[in-house]
């Protein structure tokens, strides 16, 4: 949360910021703000709220601002302080000559306030950042050197951070640095760039360098130079990014979300891609690095996830339990890293997240590591944080996804735990073929089947006006898909404010029966099963106390349009695969609620797509 762009070279630098932080807004939309030298003096500006509210500001100046080749910009989610201008990045020191932005906690800010404050530095705001913009200037003042006053401060803070700062006195001098927080540095000709993430510089160029922890770069138009915190110089691993610019368009589609829905019979190709060929071939996952022996002596397997990864997860233990036979837990990180957890190397830590920067889970993985177990990561971002402490990296490959609520990079997270426990259960032979190619036969056709969901988007549509203005959701469901009634429950709740909560259908009776009534929608997830005649009492019995009931279902049973008020139908599928064709309805359900309602969709209020703070 929170993003930081710079720029340094011989184009204005004003377009380059904005745009780059248009393409970080995910990061957070707290407020916005970018500092830029023009004609040698530091220059901020920031407004409270959406970037656009900065571009307002920076329009109306633009013939002044434009003069300055030099500049970075902050986007912000608020950890410290409230959202207003005054704690918007950049921050400045008293004789404001210094500019910092910054992604992270500073932890140690109290204290560090307290002696910055004794040495006459007046704070203007109540972020935990202003404290590193009065020691860099003060280290300055003692050094005379940008890079080394950056480095002398980063001793004295903790914490996580991403920073990069400008000074009046340093010319065309950006230097940036990190601990616990990623950032990356664009290359281009006779220019650089310095970033939170990819989608701020990859319009510009595809060759970069990640910074690791504790490194200080100092960039100049012709000149790049790395450090550690020590001093000394290091050498410089150039990569080329794999995204394109086209990933970040929306493609003819009014939100972002829109269309990551839409691509997710594709996502669900390239997950297979290489690693399902056939029904009777097995599957091939060259990323496990646990030898077959490891792999049938494992003895639990845990897993830490956040939010929408978590449901995922959720899906991947009952999968991975059926299959392999190996008990399961599944924890949201937050927990896991608070208590006393137990495993060994006989462990296997599974981490899953999106961004690979979300601060928990990384958190989590790490404790696991330290006790000595082999740590699996499922991620979209095989160039984060957390993508560095795998001993097994996974990368799901859903593309870069932008909308704040996850939608595809879910599909390709389950789909990869579809992938993971036929692999294990090809090794210990924990299954019968016979099961194993009905799932690879399910996953095999499930873009069709996707595709046919998608086709019929306007039936969810319009189920979507007829329950827009309830106040509260109810979703329930059983067995495998009780996360997609968690994970259709979320989606709802972040872009629409709706009150939604998913119960297991069987707990409806054990307390959350006495909310119901006229007034509200229960939509049950009665995909063909094991526990169809289950929910569908469940369902009888709520629909007994007058609530209004909506079905996602895949049988054509004619008896349900009785029981229910609207019918959502998706294709018939085997129930072990169900989670993955469920969700999707339940993605647009959420997306057309939210749009009809006029909500924020791409980016609802109080969020951001990376939590790098626990
Ligand atoms: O990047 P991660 O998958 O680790 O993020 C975890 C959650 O913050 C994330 O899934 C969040 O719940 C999304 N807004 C869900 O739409």
């Amino acid at each position: 949360m929170c993003g930081i762009v710079g720029y340094v070279g011989s184009k204005s630098a004003l377009d380059i910021l904005l745009e780059g932080l248009t393409n970080l807004e995910y990061r957070g939309y707290d407020s916005a703000g970018i500092a830029v030298n023009v004609e040698g003096k530091v220059e901020l500006y920031k407004a409270e709220g959406k970037l656009q509210n900065l571009k307002n500001i920076t329009t109306a100046k633009k013939e002044h601002i434009e003069k300055s080749t030099i500049g970075i910009g902050h986007i912000r989610w608020a950890t410290h302080g409230a959202p207003n201008t005054v704690n918007a990045h950049p921050h400045s020191c008293n004789c404001g000559r210094v500019a910092v932005v910054h992604n992270g906690i500073i932890e140690n800010y109290k204290e560090l306030r307290v002696k910055l404050e004794k040495d006459g530095c007046v704070f203007k705001s109540q972020t935990d950042t202003e404290t590193v913009a009065h020691l860099v200037a003060k280290k300055y003042a003692q050094t005379k050197d940008l890079t080394e006053a950056v480095r002398l401060a980063t001793k004295e803070i903790e914490g996580a951070y991403a920073l990069a700062v400008i000074h009046q006195d340093v010319k065309n001098t950006i230097v940036a640095t990190r601990r616990n927080a990623p950032l990356l540095v664009g290359i281009g000709e006779n220019e650089y760039y310095v970033a939170s993430d990819v989608p701020a510089i990859i319009k510009y160029t595809k060759n970069a360098m990640y910074l690791d922890d504790n490194q200080i770069v100092t960039l100049t138009p012709s000149s790049m130079k790395l450090i550690d915190i020590d001093g000394n110089s290091i050498s410089q691993k150039i990569e080329t990014l794999p995204w394109e610019p086209v990933a970040l368009s929306k493609m003819g589609y009014k939100h972002f979300m829109l269309k990551e829905i839409h691509e997710q019979p594709d996502v669900v190709r390239n997950v297979l891609s290489g690693k399902l060929r056939a029904i009777d071939e097995k599957v091939i996952l060259n990323e496990v690095t646990l030898n077959r022996e490891s792999l049938k002596n494992l003895n639990r397997i845990q897993i830490v996830a956040c939010g929408t990864s978590l449901h995922a997860a959720m899906v991947g233990k009952y999968i991975i339990e059926e299959l392999c036979d190996i008990p399961v837990d599944v924890e949201p990180s937050s927990e896991y890293i608070y208590r006393k957890t137990v495993g060994d190397k006989n462990t296997l830590v599974i981490g899953v997240s999106q961004s690979g920067e979300t601060a928990d889970t990384i958190t989590a993985v790490r404790q696991a590591k330290s006790r000595g177990s082999h740590i699996l990561i499922v991620t979209n971002r095989p160039d984060s944080t957390m993508a560095r402490e795998a001993d097994s990296l996974v990368p799901v490959n859903a593309g870069i996804e932008v909308s704040v609520a996850a939608t595809k990079s879910y599909m390709a997270q389950v789909i990869s735990f579809y992938l993971l426990a036929i692999y294990i259960a090809e090794i210990k032979d924990s299954a019968s073929k016979s099961i194993l190619e009905k799932i690879k036969r399910e996953l095999i056709i499930l873009p069709q089947k996707l595709e046919k969901v998608l086709s019929h988007k306007d039936d969810v549509q319009i189920c979507a006006r007829k329950f827009a203005n309830s106040k509260d959701f109810i979703f329930i469901a059983r067995g495998i898909n009780f996360p997609t009634a968690l994970e259709g429950a979320l989606k709802l709740k972040e872009i629409s404010y709706i009150n939604a909560t998913g119960y297991t259908a069987g707990e409806l009776k054990h307390g959350p029966i006495a909310m119901l009534d006229e007034s509200m929608p229960v939509l049950a997830i009665l995909m063909k099963g094991k526990v169809y005649d289950k929910i569908l009492s469940n369902a009888e019995e709520a629909k007994a106390r007058n609530a209004r009931m909506i079905a996602l279902t895949d049988s054509e049973d004619v008896k349900l349009d009785d029981l229910f008020e609207s019918i959502i139908r998706v294709p018939e599928v085997d129930e072990t695969l169900s989670p993955a064709l469920a969700i999707v309805p339940l993605q647009l359900l959420a997306y057309y609620i939210a749009e009809f309602l006029g909500k924020d969709v791409d980016q609802p209020r109080n969020l951001a797509k990376s939590v790098t703070v626990e």
